[in-house]
């Protein structure tokens, strides 16, 4: 058994040093061996120029962001994986960097770029990718790659045992969603959401908070409220994952048609 959680919180538009030190207090009192935060923790989300964009990435590795989470990860002995801007030369990308005890593990950029996000980042090019962290096999995907089932699929047929979503969500459909993505991949589902209202420069985005870790059989193990600053946990036993039987004749792999698919 091991346990995971999310940090739900409603991080503040361009206070990076504030988000990362709330964000980290509320790592100290998260008794969890894998945590999951928001995307774009550490910004913000509702981005209003490219420049902008720009001024609030870091490097990953590298960065400040990948600096303080590696800190508190060595010190607290976890597995973190959290939502940032990632900087490559001119480019620009929504990404999620995992971090172990020993330092940065790796990192993912959101293949399925929702809405205005299209304007300022690169889809992700560096596919679906599995840690292997020893006490589970997480896969990560970003918010809005909840919509496409191939997310969560690719991830499942690569070995994850627990799904790492950090998100923004701005629609109230992903919390049920994700009951049914992980219902049909066995697979467990830290979706780590934020809360609260941002406006800048006459746009408005409402996040829908309700964070929550889903596990294989269609259960919620944790739902947070909507508003509230809030650390979720639940107790994961990965064997539940990595049995894909569903009964003595049916295996969620092996019994896909993969020939009527296309
Ligand atoms: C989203 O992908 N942040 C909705």
């Amino acid at each position: 058994m091991m346990k995971a959680a999310f940090i739900q919180f409603n991080p503040v538009f361009g206070e990076i040093e504030g988000n990362i030190g709330k964000a980290v207090t509320l790592i100290e009192r998260t008794g969890a061996e894998l945590i999951v935060l928001p995307e774009l923790f550490n910004t913000g989300y509702l981005i209003t120029s490219k420049e902008e964009a720009f001024d609030l990435s870091e490097p990953l590795p590298g960065g400040k962001t990948t600096e303080a989470l590696s800190a508190i990860a060595r010190e607290k002995n976890v597995h973190i994986v959290a939502g940032l801007i990632e900087r490559q030369g001119e480019n620009l990308f929504n990404s999620a960097v995992v971090i172990a005890p020993s330092g940065y593990l790796g990192k993912y950029r959101k293949i399925h770029l929702f809405n205005e996000e299209k304007l300022w980042f690169q889809p992700g090019d560096l596919g679906f990718h599995v840690f292997d962290i020893g006490i589970c096999k997480i896969g990560v995907m970003v918010c809005f790659d909840w919509f496409f089932p191939e997310s969560m699929r690719t991830l499942a047929l690569k070995g994850a045992d627990v799904i790492c979503h950090s998100a923004n969500l701005v629609l109230p459909f992903c919390q049920d969603a994700m009951i049914t993505r992980c219902l049909e991949n066995r697979v467990f589902a830290v979706t780590a959401n934020r809360t609260g209202t941002e406006d800048r420069n006459g746009k408005s985005c409402h996040y829908t908070g309700r964070s929550q870790i889903t596990g294989p059989n269609a259960r919620i193990l944790y739902r947070a409220g909507a508003e509230t600053d809030e650390i979720g946990i639940a107790e994961i036993d990965v064997n539940l994952s990595r049995d894909k039987n569903l009964n003595r004749f049916n295996h969620l792999f092996l019994d896909r048609r993969e020939a009527f698919y296309h």
